[in-house]
């Protein structure tokens, strides 16, 4: 979600380091550094950088093309997806299309009565992060994505009137995971590969297994699950990460929305973890799992990075407990020298963490009968995870989450590395690690081993007894974000690095200071998707939330959109923009970096989250109104951009 909710974000009260303790010279300092200034921090500390030459190699790649070769797009408040002259955009897989499942494709019905079993195996609602998966060559093979939570008001024909068993059910399918299968034929547009073997969706109600240290957990047992190793779904889900072995990590990301504590009293654990009175989706109801009075530990089972293997439709989805509990963004995979896979994760809620793992083994290769896939099933499941804190000298430490090291012990409420893992919010309070602004998307460089995070705002930064000001999180009631990026000090599984901010967003036109950012080039706030190409252009999405935006300090920001950053100049230039209300995000670029997909995810989204049925296109009608098609419900899309020329996409 991209509001910054104003009662349910704010759950760290702990008392690690802010601000208040570097001195108000250094704090000054860091306020008012320039991009410039701190790029050339950067690469002057950056020895790896310069001796890889990655990011300056880029631009004179041979037959790669100018780093930024499109001409920058204006701000735009327009209902419709616009992109630079020389490009087109196409609109695939809206909410409601028929994945494919062989022998059940429903249509999609326009006035919201598709049932909850059509549902199942339709495209959920609110696409977000999302991968492509080539099958053989660059214009064939699995999308994979999630949907992230749905619109109420739209998914069903008289809105929410009432809840009903029904509507629960319907509700819990459109949420999820997709995976389809698409294709591009003698360089026609792309389409749906209906039906298809791959089509699949993961839905609130799919069984997943349990791997790592909570998988069998006194936590992690229920009444429907007393050994505590098979959950009944996934949802919530945000942003994507794409295994080197093949497979699609997906991280629940605001699980707590869907739980019912009733009128307590909370446990210190329920409280640290935003667990409210109701639930803003009305499944407790219908579905008493998740009534937390009934089944506290169900709570307990969401929140985890989820890994598929799209390319066996047989295979049972697993929740990764080792990688920690948070309101995952997603999960981001670098690998070491040697081999191991290095999972960077965030988590975005105010006041909350960053978060790598380093396996314990190598990635292994496929052989013996196994897909690669196949052979690294466990390799999630040992390994170590850490937290990270920004110190004010810019460098930066992880600091481990292992029971029994440092304050982790059973006397401090860990009784075992299970939980520790349930409880690594209050692991990384006890550790120090450093609050951040709303940690969202990552993009990693494998070369320089740099890696970038979207912080995509946290209005509650020193206000009231919230936590003020540090040097990684420098502004004060931060409506608009920044990026922060970090190196290694050697290899990925290093635990010291070094930090600074790629860049502060914002528009100069502000009265507020904070609220001005340093943008080089074309302005923009809350930034959220990320993704760096192998050109080394770092693609930004954004999801300033509907209540905000186009008026105030985004009155000049226009809609969500994406644009293209040139790390050699720190230039950024605007791409694309996006329909009313809507969230860009969902970034994935065929392998020949030609295709650019990306999710319009909510187009028409309403201040309150939930649209009224009798006039669903109130705020936005499209994608109809753009590409055609019937009804007026908006209907979140992946769109697939192309230039015109079949050109490398950017240059
Ligand atoms: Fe689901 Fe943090 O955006
Ligand atoms: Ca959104
Ligand atoms: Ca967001
Ligand atoms: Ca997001």
């Amino acid at each position: 979600m991209a509001k910054d909710f104003d009662l349910m974000e704010d759950s760290n009260r702990s008392a690690n380091p802010d601000i208040h303790s570097i001195s108000a010279l250094e704090r000054r300092q860091l306020l008012q550094a320039s991009l410039g200034a701190l790029a050339q921090q950067f690469f002057r500390w950056s020895p790896v950088a310069l001796a890889a030459g990655a990011t300056v190699a880029c631009a004179s790649m041979p037959g790669k093309g100018p780093v930024l070769g499109f001409d920058g797009i204006s701000a735009s408040t327009a209902d419709r997806v616009n992109v630079p002259d020389g490009y087109n955009a196409q609109i695939l897989e809206p909410w409601g299309e028929a994945v494919g499942v062989p022998g059940n494709m429903p249509a999609w019905l326009p006035d919201g009565s598709n049932t909850a079993a059509d549902q199942a195996v339709q495209m959920g609602m609110h696409h977000d992060g999302m991968h492509f998966y080539p099958l053989d060559g660059a214009d064939h093979g699995l999308l994979v994505m999630n949907h992230e939570y749905v619109d109420d008001g739209l998914l069903h024909t008289d809105g929410l009137k009432t809840w009903s068993a029904e509507k629960v059910r319907k509700s819990q399918a459109s949420h999820g995971i997709s995976i389809i299968e698409v294709e591009r034929q003698n360089g026609q547009a792309w389409r749906m590969v209906r039906p298809s073997k791959w089509a699949r969706r993961l839905t609130a109600t799919t069984p997943f297994a349990l791997g790592g240290p909570a998988a069998g957990h006194a936590m992690m047992r229920t009444a429907d699950d007393p050994q505590g190793t098979t959950v009944l779904g996934t949802f919530n889900n945000c942003a994507a990460g794409k295994t080197p072995w093949g497979t699609y990590l997906s991280g629940e990301e605001n699980f707590r929305f869907y739980f019912a504590g009733g009128n307590g009293p909370f446990t210190e654990h329920q409280k640290r973890w935003g667990l409210n009175k109701g639930a803003f989706f009305g499944w407790p109801a219908h579905d008493k799992r998740f009534d937390s009075t009934l089944h506290p530990n169900e709570f307990n089972r969401f929140g985890w990075v989820v890994e598929v293997d799209p390319m066996d439709p047989t295979s049972t989805p697993i929740k990764r407990t080792a990688m920690g509990r948070a309101a995952h963004e997603g999960a981001w995979v670098a690998v070491t020298q040697d081999g191991r896979a290095v999972v960077y994760s965030g988590e975005d809620a105010r006041f909350e963490y960053i978060y790598k793992f380093v396996s314990r083994d190598k990635i292994a290769p496929a052989g013996n009968g196994l897909t690669q896939a196949q052979a690294n099933r466990t390799l999630l499941d040992n390994g170590v995870l850490y937290v990270a804190r920004f110190d004010a000298d810019g460098t930066g430490r992880w600091l481990p989450l292992v029971h029994g090291t440092g304050p982790l012990t059973t006397a401090n409420g860990f009784a075992d590395q299970g939980e520790v893992v349930i409880k690594a919010r209050q692991a990384s309070d006890a550790l120090g690690g450093t609050k951040m602004d709303r940690p969202e998307w990552m993009a990693i460089n494998p070369a320089t081993r740099e890696v970038f995070c979207t912080l995509t705002n946290n209005s509650a930064r020193g206000v009231g007894d919230n936590p003020g000001v540090d040097a990684a999180n420098p502004r004060t009631k931060n409506a608009m974000g920044q990026i922060i990026r970090w190196q290694e000090t050697g290899d990925f599984d290093a635990i010291a690095m070094r930090w600074s901010h790629l860049v502060l967003a914002g528009d100069p036109a502000n009265d507020r200071s904070e609220a001005k950012g340093n943008v080089k080039g074309d302005i923009f706030g809350c930034p959220d998707g990320l993704m760096l190409d192998d050109r080394g252009v770092l693609w930004i999405q954004t999801d300033a939330h509907s209540s905000e935006m186009n008026k105030g300090e985004f009155k000049n920001i226009g809609n969500n959109q994406m644009l293209a950053c040139d790390l050699n100049t720190g230039e950024i230039r605007r791409f694309l923009t996006g329909p009313v209300n809507c969230e860009i995000t969902g970034c994935s670029l065929t392998p020949d970096g030609r295709t650019l997909f990306i999710n319009v995810q909510h187009p028409g989204e309403s201040p309150s989250d939930r649209s009224d049925p009798a006039q669903p296109n109130k705020f936005s009608s499209w994608p109809q109104n753009q590409f055609g098609g019937v009804g007026n419900r908006p209907r979140s899309s992946t769109v697939a951009i192309r230039r015109n020329d079949g050109g490398l996409i950017g240059t």
